[in-house]
Formats: C-alpha cells, sequence, structure tokens
C-alpha cells in the first residue's frame, strides 16, 4: 500500500510482483471464479470477490465476498483498497468497471480485450480485420441490413452481439424472411448473421500470455456440444499434429493481436472442407479448459493467478489424457413428471478411480445450469473415454456412445 502512495504514477505493469499472501480481487462470483479462488488460495493468495448475489459459488469459497453489483461505487472501492491486483470469471462484467479498478490496481486481462471479447461485432471484426479466418458475416443494426442480407450468408445463424452464451440468443435462420423474424424476435438490437458452418470438428485452445508477452497454450481440446452447451471436452483432440499446431498457433497469435494479458479461451471450428475457421474468443478461463486442472501440470486457473500476480507463466504440459463431461442440472430431474430436483448418486462416478468430480456448490439445480464436471483421467485416451463413456450411461447423461 505504500509503495502505491509513494509511486502513484507508476504503471502498474511495471510494479513488482505480487506475491503470496497479498489479495487479488475477481469480479465475478460463479463456477469459473470458484475454480480460480482456490488456485489462487492453494498458492497462498488471498481473493475477494465483487459479486452481487449472497450465495454463489465463488463468494462462498472466497475469503471475503463483497455483495454489491459490478457498477457500485462502495462495492468497487472496497475492492480497491483491499487488493493488489484484479481479474474477472466473465466477459459480459462492465468495462467501465475494470476501467475503474485499473486506475489503481493491476488488472489482468484489459478492459479494452474484455470489451472487444463481449460484443460479437467488435470480436468478429477485430478477428476479421486481424486476418483470422472467421466464418462469413454480416451485422445487422437495422431493417435495411435484414433487406441486404447477401443470399451467399444462408442457411445462416442470427446471434445477438451481446450477452449470448451457451447457444443462448442465437436463431438458425434459412431465408431472408427468416432473418427478418429472428432479428424482430431479438427485439431489433444489434447482431451478426453469420453463415452456417458445416462442421467436422469443434477445437478450442486455451492461451496464456504474460506482460512480456510470452505466450503458452495447453493441448488442443476437442468439444462436443449439446442443446448449445458445452457437452464434453476430449483432450488432447483427436486430429493430426499439423492441424494440432496451426490451432495452438491461431490461438497464441490471437492472444498476440490482442496484445492480452492473462488466460484466453479460443473457440475453432474445423470445416468439412479442411478450413480452421475462428468461432470466438472467451478472455478468460474456460469451460473446455477445466480438464487442464487434473491432467495437466499448470490449471488455467493457476496460471490466471500466475499472470495476475505477475509471476512466471507455469508449465502447460499434459500429464494425462483427458475427457471431461459436463453436469448439467438435468441430472437431478430424471424421473417422470418429477418436480423437485434429485442429487445424483455420486457415487456412481466416484466408482471409477480415476474419475475427478468437480461440484460448483450451487444451491439451485436447474435443466441447462452447469452444477460441476467429472474429469476422466486414463493411462490412454480410449481409457479415459471408456470412463467418460460409462459415467455418462450412469448418471444418465445422453449420447454416451457419441463420443
Ligand atoms: N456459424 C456456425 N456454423 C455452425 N455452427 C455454429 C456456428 N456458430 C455457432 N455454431 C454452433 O453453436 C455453438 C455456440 O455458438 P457460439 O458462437 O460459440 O456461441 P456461445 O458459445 O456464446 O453460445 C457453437 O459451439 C457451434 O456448435
Ligand atoms: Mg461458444
Amino acid at each position: 500500500m505504500s509503495e502505491r502512495a509513494q509511486r502513484p504514477d507508476d504503471e502498474p505493469q511495471a510494479r513488482p510482483p505480487i506475491v503470496p499472501g497479498e489479495w487479488l480481487g475477481l469480479l465475478g462470483g460463479g463456477q469459473l471464479g470458484r475454480m480460480f479462488c482456490m488456485a489462487a488460495q492453494s498458492l497462498g493468495y488471498r481473493v475477494a470477490v465483487l459479486d452481487p448475489g449472497r450465495e454463489s459459488p465463488a463468494g462462498s469459497v472466497a475469503d471475503r465476498h463483497v455483495c454489491a453489483d459490478y457498477l457500485d461505487p462502495q462495492g468497487l472501492s472496497t475492492l480497491r483498497e483491499a487488493c493488489r491486483a484484479a481479474t474477472t470469471e466473465f466477459e459480459n462484467v462492465p468495462a467501465a468497471a475494470l476501467e475503474f479498478l485499473a486506475r489503481d490496481l493491476r488488472v489482468t486481462p484489459g478492459a479494452a480485450s474484455v470489451a472487444i471479447a463481449q460484443d460479437r461485432i467488435s470480436e468478429k471484426s477485430f478477428l476479421s480485420g486481424s486476418g483470422f479466418a472467421v466464418a462469413a458475416f454480416t451485422v445487422l443494426r437495422d431493417d435495411a441490413d435484414v433487406v441486404q442480407v447477401a443470399a451467399s450468408l444462408l442457411p445462416g445463424i442470427v446471434k445477438s452481439a451481446r450477452l449470448g452464451y451457451d447457444g443462448k440468443g442465437q436463431l438458425r435462420v434459412a431465408t431472408r424472411d427468416d432473418v427478418a423474424a429472428a432479428f424482430a424476435t431479438m427485439g431489433r438490437t444489434a447482431c451478426v448473421l453469420e453463415k452456417r458452418i458445416e462442421l467436422e470438428r469443434e477445437l478450442s485452445v486455451v492461451v496464456a500470455r504474460s506482460d512480456g508477452g510470452e505466450t503458452a497454450t495447453w493441448p488442443v481440446a476437442e468439444n462436443r456440444h449439446r442443446d448449445g452447451i458445452l457437452d464434453v471436452s476430449i483432450a488432447p483432440a483427436r486430429i493430426g499434429a499439423d492441424l494440432a499446431a496451426r490451432a495452438r498457433e491461431t490461438a497464441t497469435a490471437v492472444a498476440d493481436a490482442l496484445d492480452y494479458r492473462g488466460v484466453l479461451c479460443v473457440e475453432m471450428f474445423v470445416a468439412t472442407d479442411g478450413r480452421l475457421l475462428v468461432n470466438e474468443i472467451a478472455p478468460r478461463p474456460h469451460n473446455s479448459g477445466h480438464y487442464t486442472i487434473d491432467a495437466c501440470v499448470t490449471s488455467q486457473f493457476e496460471q490466471q493467478a500466475r499472470v495476475l500476480a505477475a509471476l512466471p507463466l507455469g508449465d502447460t504440459s499434459q500429464h494425462t489424457p483427458a475427457v471431461m463431461v459436463n453436469l448439467l442440472g438435468d441430472i437431478w430431474f430424471q424421473d417422470e413428471g418429477q418436480r423437485e430436483p434429485r442429487e445424483p448418486d455420486w457415487r456412481r462416478a466416484l466408482a471409477h478411480p480415476a474419475a475427478k468430480l468437480h461440484l460448483y456448490g450451487k444451491r439451485e439445480a436447474r435443466r441447462g445450469r452447469k452444477m460441476g464436471h467429472v474429469t476422466c483421467l486414463g493411462g490412454t485416451l480410449d481409457e479415459a473415454l471408456a470412463t467418460a463413456r460409462a459415467i455418462k450411461r450412469e448418471l444418465r447423461i445422453p449420447d454416451a456412445d457419441r463420443l
């Protein structure tokens, strides 16, 4: 604190590392924040979480929970006074909150990167403007834009520019009339219309980048979605070495182009025609990187804490093949007509000795809500896949045989 008073004009990045024992701040109280807290705490940091919910996955494990809105001046001031540095666990935190904190604290990632990622128009424009291959798209701001939609973009997907996640805020369209209807359904707020790609596979790469521009990527994850929500991530992805190298290089190049600091996820499509396209970016750890906790030397959450504290990056090598299965609230409601949620019998998962169960401490199970995940490890990827299939069957999660 005294250091800050003596050197008020110092760039936050020029400050010395923030050593274990000090306080780190986090905006957001969800499961990504919870896993960040746990990783930062195991490095010896104390964590203060700002989140408006009285009970939240991160708030309940943090050393301190500041219960306030993200733009609440008092809440932000409390965080600023308590902490040496701050990060975020979700991209929809108002950029103004990060800017406010950045006046006094080290903040990673920077508000500018978060602002790009939280708006699909700026995200897509940034990616294509920086030379990355993306699905063909156009911006819809008013009815005139809808009338001018090129036939080559159809069939497509209309995605709201802001606040979409887990497939929410997206509508599939086949004709210009569908586009008009979708734009109306979206309340005529800004959207992108993206050409629908025939997907061979979906991949993601999590990358960390330090102040000095040093980068480290984790192995590529292969992602399967169900109803727009991530269902399973398989790591390493079952792709050739060339494609894997290209995916990792692409993620690094995106982080470089953003001059990014922190942990970033780059989601990609492999089209049936072989093209590798960037789908979207998340300025934080990602669901498809949860496998790094149990299967890599350094997890994405530990790395987030390391970059935030200006410590050296940890080794991202994967030591064990892994398949992560998401646990959605649906499995709390498995019997016909069941109204009240019923806790699944976790012994069924834990009977597999190489299955690592992570539950997020959410009190209320709801369909489609991410309640936890289980990472299945194996001596080989086939073994990990076999365990994932077995656990899916036992917990009655659909598509066990599609892996
Ligand atoms: N242009 C596209 N072509 C084919 N499938 C798509 C396209 N855009 C999105 N999808 C599918 O929808 C999923 C969610 O879309 P995405 O843009 O990643 O939004 P979010 O993850 O924020 O909900 C993708 O993972 C993919 O399965
Ligand atoms: Mg996505």
